[in-house]
């Protein structure tokens, strides 16, 4: 397979940004779906990179923008079901999980075959599964199911659709939204109750993740694989947020609470205004430890980043000295 030109669902997002500018950098001529350019700013000024407005979740828009592409990247993902959505543009209605991670890598499965792009690279999650205790998880699960399938069932003669998925833990990197969340807290909270203290999380490099992605493009040892990501440590929650609490210098108290407690903090959290920071969706999803059986897969020759070398760099912000540091000229 000569791959050249990729198409790629949430390329403007944070895994995205760093994809994109991977591929980019590889020779990679790189077209970016979004809902909104606004949303794709910083990829839009890569070289070799268009980025296009569409409404993903039309088969009759996947078709046309996947047609003369050799590949295609589905990094369409939510933490939470968005339960308002933005009236003015049918896309953004589509909010829930079911549409969002089953229903779209359907639709991308059929373009791909309609379009005869004949390699799908898929990100799923780190414990992904139809029986997970979440229903982030779970339609994680359904949706990586379809795409794992789709060699099997989309091949004919000419024609057959090689995918590979990806199931990182939790990824960390500069734009990231668990790490940065945590050291927004602590710098508030002069005491955390921290729900779920004792999951465990081995978290990667956004980095790291993205040479996975381009290392096996082209790959066909990769073919119908899919690959457990995790970084080099694995972490309870509780030990990760006091690193952050180190790394920023806001060496808070933090109280882990019971998984009663945690529940009922996820479920008032829940009904809060503004961006989610937890639900009971989340609570479900930390159920389980979302650590690796094995290591890093070596077929990607990726040498990982540790939490502790890359996270200072982009956590100095939050410190308590950065204003010193500013004045400084630091
Ligand atoms: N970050 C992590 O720690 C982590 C860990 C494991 C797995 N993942 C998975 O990795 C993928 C990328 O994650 P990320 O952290 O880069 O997320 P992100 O920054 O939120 O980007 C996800 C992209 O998906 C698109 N998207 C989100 N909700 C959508 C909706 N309702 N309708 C249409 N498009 C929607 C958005 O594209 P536009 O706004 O441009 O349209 C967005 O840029 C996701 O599938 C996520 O589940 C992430």
């Amino acid at each position: 397979m000569n791959i050249k030109k990729v198409c790629v669902l949430g390329g403007g997002g944070f895994v995205g940004i760093h994809i994109v500018n991977k591929l980019g950098m590889a020779g990679y001529s790189v077209r970016v779906l979004t809902r909104t350019r606004e949303h794709a700013k910083t990829v839009a000024v890569l070289p070799d990179v268009e980025v296009v407005e569409a409404n993903i979740f039309d088969p009759a828009e996947l078709n046309r923008h996947f047609a003369g592409m050799d590949a295609v990247i589905n990094l369409v993902g939510m933490l939470n079901e968005e339960k308002t959505g933005r009236i003015d543009k049918p896309m953004a209605r589509r909010g829930d999980f079911h549409e969002v991670h089953i229903e779209l890598p359907r639709k991308i499965v059929h373009a791909c075959a309609a379009s005869g792009v004949k390699r799908l690279l898929h990100m799923s999650a780190l414990n992904a599964d139809p029986n997970a205790p979440s229903g982030y998880l779970r339609s994680k699960g359904l949706g990586e199911a379809i795409v794992l399938e789709a060699g099997l069932r989309h091949s004919g003669p000419g024609y057959r659709l090689e995918a590979t998925t990806f199931r990182p833990s939790v990824i960390f990197g500069r734009e990231d939204s668990f790490i940065n969340m945590f050291a927004g807290l602590l710098k508030l909270a002069p005491v955390l109750p921290l729900a779920s203290p004792d999951t465990k999380f081995q978290p990667v490099f956004v980095e790291d993740v993205a040479q996975a992605f381009v290392a096996s493009l082209n790959n066909s040892d990769t073919f119908g694989q899919s690959y457990d990501l995790c970084g080099p440590k694995a972490y309870t929650l509780r030990e990760l947020v006091e690193l952050v609490g180190a790394m920023t210098g806001y060496k808070r108290k933090i109280i882990g609470l019971s998984p009663r407690l945690s529940y009922l903090q996820a479920w008032v959290m829940e009904w809060l205004p503004g961006k989610k920071i937890m639900t009971r969706d989340n609570y479900y999803t930390m159920q389980v430890d979302s650590v690796c059986k094995g290591e890093f897969p070596r077929i990607f020759d990726v040498k990982l980043s540790a939490l502790e070398a890359v996270a200072p760099g982009y956590l100095a912000e939050f410190s308590p000295y950065q204003g010193y540091r500013s004045a400084a000229g630091r």
